[in-house]
C-alpha cells in the first residue's frame, strides 16, 4: 500500500475556518492564494529571499512560501485581509497610506504584516542586531531609522520605497505607544476612582 500524498486538513484564516484537502507539498502561500483566493499574500520569489508572502501565524511573522499548509493547520493565520477590524483599517496599514510607504504596492502586504509581527516583538523587548544594548535590564531598543531598517530587513521593496516605509512604521510604532499610555493611564484612573 502506497502513501498517502494528500490529506484534509482546517486552516484557521482571519478568524474563519476552511477544511480543504492538500497535497502534502503544498506551501501555506499557495493555499491561500491558489484555494482560499486570498491574493492579498503575494508571490515574490517562493524561496524565502524576499518577505513578499509574510502573514502572522500564532501572531508570528512568518513567510507563507516556506511554510507548508499542512503545518499550519490548527494555528491561526492572519493575512492582509483580516488586518482591519470593524471597517476601520489597522494603524500601520493607515500609516502607510498616510505616508505614502509604497509605489507599485506589490510587497506592501507582506510590509505590513511584517511591521505589525515587528512591533509586537520589539513590545516583547526583543533586541535586533542594530541594537547597541541587548542586555534585558536596558528594556527594549528606541525604534529608530536603523532599528527599523534592520528589523524590517526581510521584506524587500523593488521600487525602494524604503524612507517612507521606514517612517510609516516609525508613525505607526509612535501611536501604538500613545495608545498604549492612554490604555496605561485610562487603568491607573479606574483603579484611582
Ligand atoms: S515569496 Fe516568500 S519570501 Fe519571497
Ligand atoms: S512598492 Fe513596489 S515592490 Fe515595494
Amino acid at each position: 500500500m502506497g502513501l498517502s500524498t494528500s490529506s484534509v486538513i482546517t486552516l484557521h484564516v482571519n478568524g474563519e475556518k476552511h477544511t480543504l484537502p492538500v497535497d502534502h507539498r503544498t506551501t501555506l502561500l499557495d493555499a491561500l492564494r491558489e484555494r482560499l483566493d486570498l491574493t492579498g499574500t503575494k508571490k515574490g520569489c517562493d524561496q524565502g529571499q524576499c518577505g513578499a508572502c509574510t502573514v502572522l501565524v500564532d501572531g508570528r511573522r512568518t513567510v507563507a512560501c516556506l511554510q507548508f499548509a499542512v503545518a499550519a493547520e490548527g494555528r491561526e493565520i492572519t493575512t492582509i485581509e483580516g488586518m482591519a477590524t470593524g471597517g476601520r483599517l489597522h494603524p500601520v496599514q493607515q500609516a502607510f497610506l498616510d505616508l505614502d510607504g509604497y509605489q507599485c504596492g506589490y510587497c506592501t502586504p507582506g510590509q505590513i504584516c511584517s511591521a505589525i509581527g515587528m512591533l509586537a516583538e520589539h513590545a516583547a523587548g526583543w533586541p535586533s542586531a542594530a541594537s547597541e544594548d541587548v542586555r534585558p535590564a536596558a528594556g527594549p531598543a528606541p525604534l529608530t531609522p536603523e532599528e527599523i531598517r534592520e528589523r524590517m530587513s526581510g521584506n524587500l521593496c523593488r521600487c525602494s520605497a524604503y524612507p517612507s516605509i521606514v517612517e510609516a512604521v516609525a508613525r505607526a510604532a509612535d501611536a501604538d505607544d500613545a495608545s498604549s499610555a492612554a490604555d496605561t493611564s485610562a487603568q491607573s484612573g479606574e483603579a484611582a476612582a
